[in-house]
């Protein structure tokens, strides 16, 4: 196993007190770094982005663009991506199997070079991840699609036509990808039944600032004029994680006495504030930070709306599902949790029970959580990045020392977690495993 699999962070529990205090700041958002990372396809000028995060997907992300011959310089928190010297449309395997990611790059390959040969980006722990909506929208905007064992291979010699695509559902990478094919498709595309996240709003600015015409980013339908090749004249400053914000508020609201949670948009992440302040958590929210000075223990049992359901933004993110499942675990009352956007989302549930939790899971996408329950430290082995950081916030709660594995998920997508958790009071150590 390679090394990185074995790192693991050991962590001494709080025992419920409310504790921890300081700054926490958020970074660049991961979801929005690597389909403007693969946007640079879309230009012979260099694309230069920053407050970028120092993660794993990242790096995953950049080796990919720099095997299709992208070069790429990067420092502390800013990347310079330029695909002047692409010399192939074939998206390497092994990284392509290990990211889904790498599907937000068919789109401008195909836009720009008239192909793009890639593996299903394949499923993970989550669900089965399809992706029938981008086969469909290249075939409808003129592609020819051959499937090869496990490979596409998908062709539009003559370039990609502008369309009127209508998504059978909402889905972010589908939306960014033809967003971006549809840049320098021949005429208008509308793309309907749109991602409205502001990860989309991010891209689309971005292509504007690169040339391209479009509109409608942040509805469910967008219009792209296609033209000419993109050019960046100017830096773009990636927007802030507001998955990281959600779940440090999260993590504030159980165990933060005095906590600022700094460089965010506390505007992407209306529905966690207003759910927060709904279970008596006071919260001070600035321009760019959020601050929560309590002693008090959040309480759901007053809320009417007890059914959580994940949606698409601005609803309850899918992406914090498991931190606020810990969250239920802590404070009293009775809360269903309905997974709506992914069919395997709630694995990770098994080891909180082992915790103390009071979770009853009714089927793969809906359960009962009860609290509060006290839970006990113990080793846990993350299956994904969201439930990886999940398990971090039980053991800080916690009674004693847990072992968090598989480090190398929680580093995919939270850069330095455990200096910054260490920087307001959390007890917790990198270990080689
Ligand atoms: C993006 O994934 C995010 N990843 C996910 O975050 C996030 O959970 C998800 O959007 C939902 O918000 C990135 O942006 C890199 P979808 P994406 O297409 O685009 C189904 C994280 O931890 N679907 O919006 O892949 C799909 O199976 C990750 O940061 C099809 O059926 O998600 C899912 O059920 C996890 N066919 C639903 O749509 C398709 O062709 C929404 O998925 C495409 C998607």
């Amino acid at each position: 196993m390679p090394q990185d699999l074995k790192e693991q962070f050991v962590i001494q529990g709080l025992s419920g007190v409310k504790s921890l205090e300081g700054t926490i700041t958020v970074g660049g958002a991961k979801n929005a770094v690597l389909p403007a990372s693969a946007a640079s396809l879309l230009s012979d000028t260099p694309l230069t982005l920053t407050n970028v995060p120092y993660i794993e997907d990242v790096l995953r992300m950049s080796e990919l663009l720099e095997g299709l011959g992208v070069t790429i310089a990067k420092d502390a928190s800013s990347l310079t991506l330029h695909a002047k010297e692409v010399h192939t449309s074939h998206i390497e395997r092994e990284s392509a199997k290990r990211m889904r990611s790498s599907v937000f790059l068919t789109g401008p390959l195909l836009a720009r070079f008239g192909e793009a040969r890639f593996p299903h980006p394949g499923g993970c722990v989550i669900g089965e991840r399809p992706i029938d909506q981008f086969i469909k929208g290249f075939a409808k905007m003129g592609a020819s699609i051959a499937h090869e064992d496990e490979w596409y291979v998908v062709r539009a010699k003559g370039g990609l036509k502008g369309v009127t695509i209508f998504f059978d559902l909402v889905s972010v990478s589908a939306t960014e990808t033809f967003m971006m094919a549809a840049t320098l498709a021949q005429g208008t595309t509308v793309l309907e039944n749109c991602a409205t996240e502001p990860e989309v709003v991010f891209l689309a600015e971005l292509l504007r600032r690169g040339g391209a015409q479009i509109y409608g980013d942040g509805t469910s339908t967008i219009h792209i004029e296609g033209g000419t090749l993109l050019a960046f004249t100017e830096s773009v400053e990636v927007i802030p994680d507001r998955i990281e914000t959600s779940s440090f508020l999260l993590l504030a609201a159980l165990a933060g006495k005095h906590i600022s949670i700094e460089n965010c948009n506390p505007q992407h992440v209306r529905i966690m504030t207003q759910y927060l302040e709904s279970t008596g958590v006071p919260l001070e929210i600035g321009g760019n930070h959020i601050r929560i000075h309590s002693n008090t223990k959040p309480n759901t049992s007053f809320i009417s709306a007890r059914d959580i359901r994940t949606h698409e933004y601005p609803g309850f993110p899918t992406d914090i599902q498991a931190p606020l499942t810990v969250f239920l675990t802590q404070v009293s009352g009775e809360n269903t949790v309905f997974e709506t956007i992914f069919e395997n989302r709630l694995g990770y549930t098994d080891d909180l029970i082992k915790m103390g939790a009071d979770i009853t899971v009714w089927n793969p996408q809906k359960m009962m959580v009860r609290g509060p329950r006290k839970l006990k430290g113990r080793e846990l082995m993350s299956p994904d990045l969201r439930a990886g950081l999940a398990f971090i916030m039980a053991a800080i709660v916690a009674e004693g020392m847990s072992v968090v594995g598989n480090a190398y998920y929680i580093d995919r997508g939270y850069q330095h977690i455990e200096q910054r958790l260490r920087a307001i009071g959390a007890d917790i150590q990198r270990s080689k495993g």
